[in-house]
């Protein structure tokens, strides 16, 4: 028997396969073509402090072995979050999910890390720091050491759970703002967000989104992550949880030999909703193939 199980600042999971924010849902959709249960977790889409309507149509646009969306974190509001999804998930999914939030502000951040104090039913905290920082002129907070530090800090202070940032990947050097996570006391690092993109359409000569740019993911970006997932392992103690482009069982192969403890799905549950279940009955399988019976013992195999 091949070992799956995994751990995450003491949150251990069956199995390194996690739906990503934005991708899943609150997992309830999902749960009508397979028992969810089989996920090592999942992580909910992302939450604000008031709910959001979203950015203007078209927010979804096609590309060679991707896609862009400029979706705007549509989202109900933590409140609402908190007293119902949270509470409808249950029914459905009995291990801990992870929470995906996001702000303007480092007060907002704060709020909604606040408000999940308590409930059982969140496991680890994912804050994503890819949103523009209102009080400070729109910056992405994921694209300044200082700002990613302050959030990092403020999360850190409140949260009851761990907490894991995401990181955007449109920086030069994402190893300066991880590390900064790291020093203000973030339990792990998610890499990668989607990265900035745009596509044309040649018959309107106007750009696709009505946002004109939006986040490329899918299997198109699964280089560009895997290589910041293997720049990351260099540079932080941390654990790190691989996104982006992942496909197939190979990938999160490859993915945790650049050095990931778990993995997140994100696209592909929007090409295959099976892709999860696949992968994670494929996985025994393949570890065998390579002669490995505890998938630990990948994990920053390519660094050694
Ligand atoms: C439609 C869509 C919505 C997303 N929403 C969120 C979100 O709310 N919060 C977040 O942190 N990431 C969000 N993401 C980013 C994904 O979680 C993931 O980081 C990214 O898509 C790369 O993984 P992939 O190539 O497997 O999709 C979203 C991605 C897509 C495609």
């Amino acid at each position: 028997m091949v070992n799956l199980s995994v751990n995450l600042s003491g949150l251990t999971l069956s199995n390194p396969i996690i739906p990503a924010s934005g991708c899943f849902g609150y997992g309830k959709e999902f749960s009508e073509y397979y028992d969810i249960n089989i996920l090592g977790s999942f992580c909910m889409k992302g939450t604000t402090k008031e709910p959001r309507f979203g950015n203007e149509t078209p927010r979804i646009a096609e590309s060679s072995s991707g896609m862009l969306n400029s979706v705007g974190l549509q989202n109900p509001g933590i409140e609402h979050v908190v007293q119902q999804e949270l509470k409808e998930i249950r029914a459905y999914y009995s291990k801990p999910v992870i929470a995906n939030i996001s702000g303007f502000s480092v007060e907002e951040y704060e709020y909604c890390v606040r408000r999940l104090r308590g409930i059982d039913n969140v496991g680890l905290i994912e804050v994503n720091i890819s949103c523009p920082n209102v009080e400070q002129g729109g910056m992405s907070f994921g694209t300044d050491p200082e700002m990613a530090a302050k959030v990092t800090k403020a999360v850190v202070k409140v949260a009851d759970k761990p907490v894991y940032v995401k990181l955007t990947p449109n920086v030069t050097d994402i190893t300066e703002i991880a590390k900064a996570c790291e020093s203000e006391g973030a339990s792990g690092i998610c890499a990668i967000n989607t990265l900035s993109a745009m596509r044309i359409d040649i018959k309107k000569q106007k750009p696709v989104l009505a946002n004109i740019t939006g986040g490329l993911s899918g299997p198109a970006v699964f280089p560009v992550a895997l290589r910041m997932v293997y720049q990351l392992y260099k540079e932080i103690k941390i654990p790190i949880i691989g996104i982006g482009g992942i496909s197939k069982v190979e990938d999160v192969i490859e993915m945790m030999m650049a050095g990931a403890t778990a993995v997140q799905i994100g696209s592909l549950n929007l090409v295959d909703p099976y892709i999860c279940k696949t992968i994670i009955n494929q996985l025994p399988g393949m570890l065998e193939q390579l002669g490995i019976d505890d998938i630990n013992k990948i994990v920053g195999a390519a660094h050694r």
